[in-house]
């Protein structure tokens, strides 16, 4: 596996492999990597020639307050992590690496950034889109892996890649979660060991709603009372959100007699860690 900090230096990487007619699938990440990165780095190292993996905590994604500074890091491990799924190229820029000047132009996503935590962090989708955007730029992949647990995340940049046209299919990943449900996170290090056994229920919660979907439920406001009433009963985490949408219009629907996809999507704040998770339910 070649590690490379520099755009140069990964420039002629993909320049030696596009020659030689290779597919490139690329998997962008902030590190401190665990399951459900490395099953994205095995769907791309199935699917393509060349696979690259970067490893890049982007300032312009946390808002005043948030946990840049904080967020977990660790690349030694990453690197061994990184190269046992299959990683052939590991991009690892410094701040200044992908922000040698001020931007010229204002990066600002305003589709499907009204709601959750689009509403929630206002700006973390503009940094996601602009750090996004000069990576495709960098790393020119046929394929780009995103997993759905952020599942906002996934729509957005579907957005982006329809508007600037980016030759980019972006391949989608089921939330990968931890035996008793909870969803995968770098941030779960951060839970107590109380919390960490609570944070479980999110899952449950969001079971509980498919069930009474599945049941006949068709009230969206019912199915959210249902979430956080699960929620604020078996946890001490403070609900940030939990809320429905079409998906991934991310439109308002009052009940679930919709053709296509639901999302049932929640926030979580912790005392050190915000998770999120959701399901998306297929009403077809
Ligand atoms: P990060 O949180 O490191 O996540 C990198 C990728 O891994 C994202 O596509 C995310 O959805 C996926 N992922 C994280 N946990 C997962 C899980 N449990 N199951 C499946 N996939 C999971 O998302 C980001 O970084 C950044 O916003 C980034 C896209 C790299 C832009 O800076």
């Amino acid at each position: 596996m070649n590690v490379v900090t520099s755009r140069r230096e990964l420039a002629s990487l993909v320049f030696e492999n596009k020659k030689q007619g290779k597919s490139i699938g690329f998997v962008p990440t902030m590190g401190y990597l665990h399951e459900g990165h490395l099953t994205l780095a095995k769907a791309a190292r199935e699917q393509n020639d060349l696979v690259v993996m970067s490893i890049f905590v982007n300032p312009l994604q946390f808002g005043p307050g948030e946990d840049f500074e904080s967020y977990p890091r660790d690349t030694e491990r990453d690197t061994a992590l990184a190269e046992s799924a299959g990683v052939d190229c590991l991009f690892i820029p410094s701040v200044e690496e992908m922000y040698p000047n001020p931007l010229s132009l204002d990066i600002k996503v305003i589709e499907r950034v009204d709601v959750l935590c689009g509403k929630k962090r206002p700006g973390h989708f503009d940094g996601v889109a602009a750090v996004l955007i000069k990576l495709f730029n960098l790393v020119m992949p046929n394929r780009a892996y995103f997993g759905l647990k952020d599942a906002q995340q996934v729509a957005v940049i579907h957005g982006i890649v329809d508007d600037l046209f980016f030759p980019i299919e972006i391949v989608e990943i089921p939330t990968v979660r931890e035996e008793d449900g909870l969803a995968k996170s770098s941030r779960n290090v951060r839970l107590s060991e109380k919390e960490r056994k609570d944070a479980s229920e999110l899952y449950q919660a969001l079971k509980k709603a498919q069930e009474a979907v599945a049941e006949g439920e068709k009230s969206t406001a019912k199915i959210e009372e249902l979430v956080k009433s699960h929620i604020s009963m078996s946890t001490n985490g403070k609900i940030d959100y939990v809320e429905i949408y079409a998906y991934p219009s991310l439109k308002p629907i009052d009940f679930f007699d919709i053709r296509g996809k639901a999302i049932i999507a929640i926030a979580v704040q912790f005392e050190k860690a915000r998770l999120i998770d959701n399901l998306i339910l297929n009403m077809d």
